[in-house]
């Protein structure tokens, strides 16, 4: 709906009048305020976001919550506010430029060509692209009144998944360069009485670690420099409660994740009206970025979804994006499969790995994952300190090369999938010998090295091609590799690229571009090909990688009790599908519990299987079974967390299917203290209040019982308002339940 402006009057002036007059005039202003305004409403199906251009066509967000009935309406909301004065006018921007009337937080900053650092942005049009009945793009069109510098913003809407993706391009138009010192892919902003940001940090085998915490005025920065493995240090998703910390089913909550696979920053400023800005984007430390003329920048994607409901429906909304839209193959299936990981490390050689795929078979797993340990002739790779970057089979261990395991793999009807970590270089190797120029690397500075290895300069187009090749080359010539497992272990240190000669500042952002490049290249010649992103476990993962990858290995840490909680972190964001989880030797739980815990994404093994007791080889052959029965629902289904392990003695969560006819519920001990386990019933959640169900406990231990065996039939309204007893104590640690209606 469009509205023509009527005066010259600010929207900060009006809210300035409205609060000293009497009740009745500020209602005039009120109206006066709604007819000079263009409203552009950005809605999904259940909440909105609606932008309002002002008088002086500055572009603010005049609401972000639950979607009215009627959006002509959102355009009185800023009105009924008496927060005090903005005396910038602009603390609302959709898009906060800096330097000239801003004195907040920009999202973006900009040196012209001329060397001003001002910058102001001017509403000029908006158009609305519907892709299909579901997803549409409004895209909105601001320009410097002065400077021929624009800037497009995006947001496209998942209307059933009630989920947003936003970014921004940066247009230069001027006669030369405009430097972009910050460029942030979207701006929001959020009105409530208090906030509350749940955030994570974390290291290896440590990672999700989770803290919640009220934002008092000013910026909290979320952020990461680490350049390759940046979820090291702090991944880019948290979510924002307004008003209490959101529960499961209660509270305002938005979720929102920076889709970038290298440094983020997100600011969250608690300003000095007590609104909420939030500034999410590429991290600008050490990233001036110059754009020649006639030149644009696109930022990536900000994606965001939003409930009134709890966290438990705002996770749901994004795993439900993601496998529709995001994750390769996010509504398809995944392989099962047996690592060497750690069974083996780098000891190895074909009869051992023969008899691993023999395992494989056994086991009744889909696939064979050889890892790393197997290339490299001149400085073999025996240890982690030598051979990455030679991508030649090692002729000590593999003599026959990769196609004899992939035959071997055949005849024991099971695929094989392969390790490998092209990004990356140790010093010692014939790599760095030939091509030091390839390496991330201060040439003048001693080298500091992560893992004994360097990052490989992903911005020069010689090491994309050659990154590339490292995968071409072995499916070309081994066109049955099942599988990849791509690897990232260092971090960047020494931020220098030989390549980019005088635009230094450029290499982070060239290299993510130049990671994606090699991805986009690898998914056009391949696009089937499942593929797991592993970063020295959950060092890299954001859904600007995801979209080039079926699933992701978490975290190194498979000590099963640790799993529960760093799985329960990860699933607010990403979906079952996605998670790759392998039964070890991690942890002092029994073998049912690390298989249980492990079942609650896609199942792997990484142990030795011949050293297992029988007894414990035949409940991993029957897990597996099971797994197998119940994944469609695991993968498929929505999530419903029960019983937090943070605040519980136990942990308790449920798929259900959208049919809503099959539920699988875990359940695991978390604490050894006397008595501990589940001693009230957990409501249960997500099935038809009006269905039966029977409820199975599956998975046992060979010659265990149990007295959940299906046979009573409970209405879904009894067990979401009673709920049910798993019987987890000390001496049934782990529970698997089958719900199913009853026909
Ligand atoms: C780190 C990964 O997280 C592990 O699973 C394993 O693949 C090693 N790298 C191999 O070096």
């Amino acid at each position: 709906m469009k509205y023509t402006f009527a005066g010259r009057c600010t929207f900060a002036f009006l809210v300035k009048v409205t609060a000293v007059l009497s009740p009745l005039m500020s209602l005039c202003l009120i109206g006066a305020y709604a007819q000079s305004s263009t409203v552009i409403p950005i809605e999904t199906q259940h909440y909105g976001l609606a932008l309002g251009v002002d008088a002086d066509k500055r572009v603010g967000i005049l609401y972000f919550g639950t979607k009215l009935n009627n959006a002509s309406e959102y355009q009185y909301a800023p009105a009924m506010y008496r927060q005090g004065d903005d005396y910038s006018g602009i603390l609302n921007a959709a898009y906060t430029p800096s330097g000239s009337r801003n004195l907040v937080e920009p999202a973006i900053w900009v040196t012209h060509a001329d060397g001003n650092t001002s910058l102001d942005l001017q509403y000029v049009s908006h158009q609305v692209q519907k892709t299909d009945n579901n997803v549409s793009t409004t895209n909105i069109l601001l320009r410097d009144p002065v400077y021929a510098l624009e800037v497009m913003l995006y947001y496209k809407v998942y209307a059933q998944e009630n989920v947003i993706e936003q970014w921004s391009v940066i247009k230069n138009n001027e006669k030369g360069n405009v430097t972009l010192h910050k460029y942030a892919s979207a701006n929001l902003y959020m009105k409530a009485n208090s906030y509350w940001l749940k955030h994570y940090h974390g290291d290896w085998a440590k990672e999700m670690q989770p803290e919640e915490i009220r934002l008092t005025s000013g910026i909290k920065v979320l952020d990461t420099k680490l350049g390759t493995r940046a979820n090291l240090y702090q991944p880019p998703t948290f979510m924002v409660s307004l008003d209490k910390a959101a529960s499961e089913d209660e509270g305002r909550v938005l979720f929102g994740s920076v889709e970038w696979s290298g440094n983020f920053r997100v600011d969250l400023e608690v300003d000095p009206l007590n609104n909420l800005r939030i500034i999410a984007g590429i991290n600008p430390h050490a990233s001036a970025y110059t754009l020649g003329k006639g030149q644009e920048f696109t930022t990536p994607m900000f994606v965001y979804t939003y409930s009134d409901k709890g966290k438990g429906e705002a996770s749901r909304n994004m795993h439900r994006w993601a496998r529709k839209y995001k994750i390769m193959n996010g509504n398809g299936s995944r392989l099962t499969l047996l690592n060497n990981w750690e069974a083996t490390y780098f000891d190895f050689n074909e009869p051992k790995l023969a008899e691993l795929i023999k395992d494989t078979k056994k086991l009744g797993v889909d696939m064979f994952l050889l890892d790393d340990g197997w290339f490299a002739n001149k400085y073999p790779r025996n240890s982690d300190k030598a051979g990455l970057g030679d991508w030649q089979e090692n002729v000590q261990k593999l003599p026959h090369g990769i196609g004899y395991l992939v035959k071997e793999a055949q005849n024991n009807q099971v695929k094989f999938g392969i390790w490998v970590e092209p990004e990356m270089v140790n010093p010692k190797s014939e790599l760095y010998e030939k091509h030091p120029d390839w390496v991330i690397r201060e040439p003048q500075r001693p080298e500091h090295l992560y893992r004994n290895q360097l990052v490989l300069d992903l911005s020069n187009p010689k090491v994309q091609d050659f990154v590339f090749g490292v995968l071409d080359n072995i499916l070309t010539k081994n066109p049955d590799v099942a599988f990849f497992k791509w690897d990232c272990n260092a971090v960047i240190y020494n931020a220098h690229s030989a390549y980019l000669k005088d635009k230094q500042s450029h290499l982070y952002v060239e290299y993510v571009k130049g990671l994606y490049k090699v991805l986009q290249r690898f998914r056009a010649k391949y696009p089937d090909m499942p593929m797991m992103l592993c970063s020295g476990g959950g060092g890299r993962v954001d859904y600007a990688a995801l979209q080039y990858f079926t699933e992701f290995w978490l975290s190194d840490n498979t000590d099963p009790l640790e799993r529960i909680f760093i799985q329960w972190e990860y699933s607010y964001f990403f979906p079952a599908i996605s998670h790759d989880n392998h039964v070890t030797d991690w942890g002092k739980q029994p073998i049912k519990f690390r298989t249980d815990v492990a079942m609650m994404g896609k199942l792997g093994f990484d142990i030795v299987v011949s050293e297992l007791k029988p007894e414990d080889l035949k409940f991993c052959q029957n897990a597996v079974s099971t797994y197998k029965s119940i994944s469609e629902v695991v993968w498929h289904g929505d999530l419903y967390r029960l019983a937090s392990p943070q605040e519980n003695d136990f942990a308790s969560l449920m798929y259900v299917n959208e049919a809503k006819d099959r539920a699988v519920m875990f359940s695991y001990l978390v604490s050894n203290r006397y008595g501990d386990g589940s001693l009230s019933p957990v409501k249960l959640g997500g099935l038809h209040p009006d269905k039966k169900y029977t409820v199975k406990e599956i998975n046992l231990y060979p010659n265990t019982k149990t007295t959940i065996s299906g046979e009573t039939s409970y209405s879904g309204n009894y067990l979401m308002t009673i709920g049910f007893n798993p019987g987890v104590n000390a001496r049934r640690t782990s529970v698997i339940l089958e719900i199913t209606e009853v026909q």
